[in-house]
């Protein structure tokens, strides 16, 4: 998760020459920050170098990555009237991902997976709301709790929205995508039930069929049953619960992806071999665990850490 990041050299002096929408703009330059992650690190799967918010830009709010504050969001969305004035986006708009995925799977090893991905409607509906990133959702729960109708109006928006750009990414050519619901561990069960799962459930059932869907989310201990039933073949879990534990609530005719602290990564290798083992351990050889970080790579985390990792994970699980 973060493959091609900050913490990458390579990445870094491909950001000096381009910004990081610029980046997500270019095929050309996404294509190769996706191919050069996945060749340094021996990974099993590429993911697209791309964003979640990409797809909240044709919706007319002014998306803007600034320089050392993450992403914001000009023109927030509030209320019933604030949803009925985003634009209906045509996921031509979006070619240019799709472009990027088309190039990176032909410079890939025909035998490397890419996988595609986009936000869930909560956590995209959550920047569209705060404008930006949050630390307690007051606004974007409020819109949930005090307007239904309008916030009804918005997820099935964004459902119908990402349902069509990820199926335009798999006609593109990834083999799978992981949906990022990142931020929606913030919600009580009750609420994702009623506010949050039709809608996922809608999303997925509007994929193309025979396509696997990695459905992520972090601080989800809570969700886990409610997320599953919303639909995918994989569920993607954090650390802050062990993964026999979720993969047990889950049941294990579901697969599972996780689940190592990306702050793990910042131990000396034999800690993070030692980390990696007890995951494994947890697995017990079942078939259906992707072994993957619970979150995004930290900035500060050395490569040879995570190549060493990926090294690690390949020696232990070899039969
Ligand atoms: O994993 C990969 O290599 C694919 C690329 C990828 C990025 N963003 C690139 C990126 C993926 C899968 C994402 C998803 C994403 N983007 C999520 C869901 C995953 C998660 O982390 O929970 C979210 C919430 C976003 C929104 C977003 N984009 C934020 C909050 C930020 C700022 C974070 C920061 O640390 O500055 C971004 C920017 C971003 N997206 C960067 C990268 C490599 C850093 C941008 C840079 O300065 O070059």
């Amino acid at each position: 998760m973060r493959q091609a990041g900050r913490y990458m050299p390579e990445y870094r002096a491909v950001r000096e020459r381009l910004g990081f929408l610029e980046l997500c703009r270019s095929p050309d330059a996404a294509a190769e920050v996706t191919v050069t992650a996945a060749e340094r690190l021996g990974v099993d799967a590429a993911i697209i170098f791309a964003d979640i918010l990409l797809v909240l830009e044709p919706m007319g709010v002014g998306l803007e990555f600034s320089r050392g504050d993450g992403p914001v969001i000009r023109r927030p969305v509030r209320t019933g009237a604030d949803v009925d004035r985003l634009a209906e986006v045509d996921v031509h708009a979006l070619d240019f991902v799709c472009e990027a995925v088309r190039r990176a799977r032909a410079a890939l090893p025909a035998d490397l997976p890419l996988i595609g991905f986009a936000g869930a409607p909560f956590t995209l509906a959550s920047y569209l709301v705060e404008g930006g990133g949050s630390r307690t959702y007051a606004r974007t729960k409020k819109l949930m709790l005090g307007d239904p109708g309008a916030w009804r109006a918005l997820m099935e928006r964004l459902a119908r929205t990402v349902a069509a750009y990820l199926n335009a990414q798999i006609e593109a050519g990834a083999a799978a995508v992981q949906l990022f619901d990142s931020w929606v561990g913030c919600l009580a069960p009750a609420d994702y039930r009623v506010h949050v799962l039709p809608h996922v459930r809608a999303l997925v059932a509007a994929l193309r069929p025979g396509t696997p869907v990695i459905h992520f989310g972090t601080g989800t201990a809570g969700l886990l049953e409610a997320m599953r039933a919303a639909g995918g073949e994989v569920i993607g879990v954090d650390w802050r619960i062990d993964l026999d534990a979720a993969w047990a609530r889950l049941g294990h005719d579901v697969a599972v992806q996780g689940n190592l602290d990306p702050a793990a990564l910042l131990a000396p290798i034999p800690e993070i071999r030692a980390r990696a083992a007890a995951i494994l351990g947890q697995a017990a050889g079942r078939p259906g665990h992707v072994f993957n970080l619970g979150h995004g790579i930290l900035p500060e985390t050395p490569v040879d850490h995570v190549r060493a990792l990926v090294d690690t994970v390949h020696e232990l699980s070899a039969r």
